[in-house]
């Protein structure tokens, strides 16, 4: 293992934990155990820690289908966060692609704490001019909307409709479709048009007025990440 840890640091470190499911409020700050990088592993040093929904999920523990995963009764991971920036504090053995120091984004278990590990594929190298702040709220919200881009193989001309445009995963979308050259159309409320046409949306329809299902319009790729329409619309 190659580190960067100063030997007088405990092995302990600060976390927020949660020992049960709820809002916010279950949230507390707290000492637990540090990490320990194992093989193929990165140790990082968490200077930011973004909020995905999917964390909210885990958070509450709702829709209650994600129970059955992350614990019935109480969250079986008691310190929360997955979306992370950092400075790589320590790698496993195996790990080729990083060394302590470097700064890295991307995806690990219990990101809302000091110190977090992630597999060395989970992370890549934070681009020069992103602050900790902006590259944490990247890897997960943008990782899913550039799939969801690729598997469609989005190409220059195409019509492209993005749900949720307002959102984490939406507001990537709309951006990553425009600079893959396609006319989109974002979907959104109404107080936050505005702010989807500056994402670069070439046209933006209000959920609460325009129904983009209606048939009078079509699209090469729908891409739906929110409202919940049912398959036929
Ligand atoms: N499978 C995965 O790996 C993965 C990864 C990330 C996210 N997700 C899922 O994807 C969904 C969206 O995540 P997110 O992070 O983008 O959530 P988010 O930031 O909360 O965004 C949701 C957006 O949906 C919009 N919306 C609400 N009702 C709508 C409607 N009837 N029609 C169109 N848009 C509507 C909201 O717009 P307004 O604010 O303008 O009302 C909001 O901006 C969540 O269910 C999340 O769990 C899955």
């Amino acid at each position: 293992m190659s580190s960067h840890i100063p030997a007088t640091e405990t092995a302990t470190m600060l976390a927020i934990t949660q020992a049960r499911y709820g809002g916010s409020d279950v949230m507390r700050l707290g000492q637990v155990p540090r990490p320990v990088v194992r093989d193929g592993q990165v140790l990082i040093r968490v200077r930011a820690a973004g909020l995905d929904r999917g964390t909210e999920h885990l958070m509450t523990g709702k829709p209650y289908a994600v129970r059955l995963a992350t614990g019935l009764r109480r969250p079986k991971n008691a310190v929360p966060g997955r979306d992370v920036a950092g400075t790589v504090a320590a790698v496993g053995a195996g790990v080729t692609r990083f060394v302590p120091g470097v700064e890295v984004y991307g995806v690990a278990p219990s990101a809302f704490a000091e110190y977090a590990v992630a597999g060395e594929e989970k992370l890549a190298l934070m681009p020069a001019g992103l602050s900790f702040a902006q590259a944490s709220v990247v890897p997960i919200s943008a990782g899913t909307a550039l799939q969801a881009l690729t598997v469609a193989r989005v190409s220059p001309g195409q019509s492209v409709l993005v749900t949720g445009a307002s959102g984490g995963v939406g507001g990537y979308a709309v951006q990553l479709a425009v600079s893959l050259g396609a006319e989109v159309t974002g979907v959104c409320s109404r107080a936050k048009t505005d702010h989807v046409t500056a994402m670069g949306a070439h046209h933006v329809l209000d959920y609460t007025r325009d129904d983009w299902a209606d048939g009078t319009r079509r699209y090469d790729l729908v891409l739906d990440v929110a409202g919940n329409p049912s398959a036929r619309r």
